[in-house]
Parts: C-alpha cells; structure tokens; sequence
C-alpha cells in the first residue's frame, strides 16, 4: 500500500500550494482556501446531522410525494411539479441499509490510475463506488478493480454518446452490463434541460430488464452538501460528483479510500504526465467546480485522518 504518508503529505501539500502542479482542467479563478484547523473534527456525524445523505442523497417515492416541487441545483428559479409519471421513476426506499459498511473505495477517473495496479485493493472494499460511468474492463481491471456498488451516471454521458435515447437503446444499456446489479446514481435535477434523458435512462433501464437499479440524486442535499463545506472554507458552485460520493461515503463508511483523485497533468511522484482520466483525454468542463480547491479539502482531511488519499502505485 502506497498511501501517503504524514511527511509526504506535507510535501506534497507545498507543491499544490505553490501550484508547480498545473490543473488538468482550466485554471480556477479560485485562490486555496484558508481551512480552519479543526476543519472537520467528528466529520461523519457532522454531515450526518447537517446533510442527512442518510435520508435525503436520494429522492425516493417516500421523501418526494406526488405534488411537491424539485428546485433544479444549478438553476434556482427552475422548479418542477412531481406528476404521477415522473413519481413512477422515483425508487420506493432508501437504498443505503441502515448499518455502516467497514471499508468503502471511492474511485475518481484521474489518469493517475493508470498502471496503479490498485485494482485488487479497490475491489476488496465492501462497497466501491465510481463515477460517471467509467470504462471497465478492457485491460483496466489491475489498475481499477471491476467491483461495483454505486455508479454515477452524468447526463452529459446519454447525450453526447447515446444520441440522447432518442434512437436505439440498445447500446447504451448493453454499456451498463459492466456494473452489474450496481445502483446507478442519475442527477436529472440539476440542470432542468437533463431531467427528460435522464427519464428515459430509467425507461430503457427498466424496458430492457436490465438489473441496474436506477435512482436519482436529490439536490437538496447538493445544496446543504455545498453550505456544510462553504461555512468551512470551501467556495465552489456545484460540487463535483466525486466530491459528492465522498461525503455518501464518510456519513456510510467507518473507512473510506479514495483512489483516482488528482486533478494535475503530472503525477505527484513520477512527475510524468497524467490524463484528465484513465479511460481517456477528454478535458473537464471545470467551469463550475473547483477542483484544486476541492482536492486541497481531500488532502486536508487525509492529513486529519477522516479518510485516505491514495495517490501512489500500490505495488
Ligand atoms: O465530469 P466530472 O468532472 O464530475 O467527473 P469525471 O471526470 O468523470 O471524474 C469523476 C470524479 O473524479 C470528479 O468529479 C473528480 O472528483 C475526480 N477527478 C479528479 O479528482 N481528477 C481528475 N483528473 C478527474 C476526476
């Protein structure tokens, strides 16, 4: 295991902070942000009590109610009305069981994966959690593990690479066959040009038989995720989905290891280049997070030990 150590904390935070490592994505107008030192002493129970992901990460039939109204996370003033038909996509329950997993993986698609050969630790977590439909398999395997509990699933991903599910369906739920009986997390309520695609995910999901159990990001908790971390320093708009699933992970998980998080074009240690992802080059559309600024928070909560940041080979 290769995780960092306190010494190599310490240097490595010299480097972000001089920012010799250059963002893999556009350069953030957003300075690092001067962390209280007890920045999140109890973590776990603080987002409990404050965030309630516990509750409300999910919207289900039982907290969304035909009738009430879903205000969209990244464009305020846009609401919409739950009719019977978008309730019947809702899942009934909560999905996360009441009890706490051991050890949860929370693997980010940085290119510093890439001959990690991290994929049997990751697997040995009780639950892994990825992000954004990421490529599995395909020689992948040693280096991000194949295990699956929860995915994310961008919008952006059925509207770039799957037409929209305007045409054959096919194919896209044929893509999901790599995470198994994995939740699969959608946020259709960030961005209201999103929800009808995000809809008809589910309606292939469930048309095709497919046993991915599909669910929706309630934004609500995006916006008591993002005040819980802007009253602690943290200015960004929307989270990013991996910084999300942290916080899932920290209020489920008595350990949580985060893999795949290093948002910099050079590796911390081999000071090689790093891809944006390790499935690809595709850039970032950062425009809306913060990411430096969010790695400078996984980095100071490693140093607290309320998680661990693996960034080095673990062989
Ligand atoms: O689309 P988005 O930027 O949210 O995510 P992604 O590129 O699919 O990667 C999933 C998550 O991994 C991101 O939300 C980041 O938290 C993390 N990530 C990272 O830390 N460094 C990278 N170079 C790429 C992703």
């Amino acid at each position: 295991t290769l995780c960092l150590g306190s010494l190599l904390t310490t240097a490595l935070w010299i480097i972000v902070d001089n920012s010799h490592i250059v963002p893999s994505g556009p350069p953030s107008p957003k300075k690092t942000p001067p962390w209280p030192s007890d920045l999140c002493k109890g973590c776990s129970s603080q987002l409990r009590s404050q965030c309630q992901g516990f509750d409300r990460a999910i919207i289900t039939q039982a907290n969304t109610p035909v009738g009430s109204s879903i205000v969209y996370a990244a464009e305020k003033k846009k609401t919409l009305k739950v009719t019977p038909g978008i309730f019947s996509t809702f899942i009934k329950e909560n999905p996360f069981p009441k009890k706490k997993w051991d050890t949860c993986a929370v693997v980010g698609n940085s290119g510093i994966l890439t001959n990690s050969s991290c994929g049997e630790m990751i697997d040995s977590a009780q639950l892994v959690i990825r992000c954004n439909l990421p490529s599995l398999g395909k020689g992948y395997e040693k280096h991000v593990g194949t295990k699956t509990d929860i995915v994310t699933a961008n919008p952006s991903i059925m509207l770039k690479e799957y037409g929209g599910l305007m045409g054959p369906r096919r194919p896209f739920v044929e893509s999901l066959h790599s995470y198994g009986k994995s939740m699969m997390v959608l946020s259709p309520f960030s961005y209201a040009h999103t929800t009808p695609v995000c809809l008809r995910a589910v309606y292939s999901i469930r048309d095709f038989e497919s046993p991915i159990q599909p669910m929706f990001f309630n934004p609500d908790y995006f916006q008591s995720l993002a005040l819980f971390w802007r009253s602690r320093g943290l200015s960004t708009g929307l989270l990013s989905t991996g910084l999300v699933m942290v916080n899932i992970a920290l209020e489920h998980c008595a350990n949580v290891h985060l893999y795949g998080f290093w948002p910099f074009s050079n590796h911390p240690f081999e000071l090689n280049a790093v891809k944006n992802h390790y499935y690809d080059d595709k850039k970032g559309k950062w425009g809306v997070h913060s990411m430096p600024a969010e790695f400078d928070l996984l980095l100071r909560l490693h140093s607290q030990g309320v998680l661990k940041l693996h960034l080095g080979n673990c062989r």
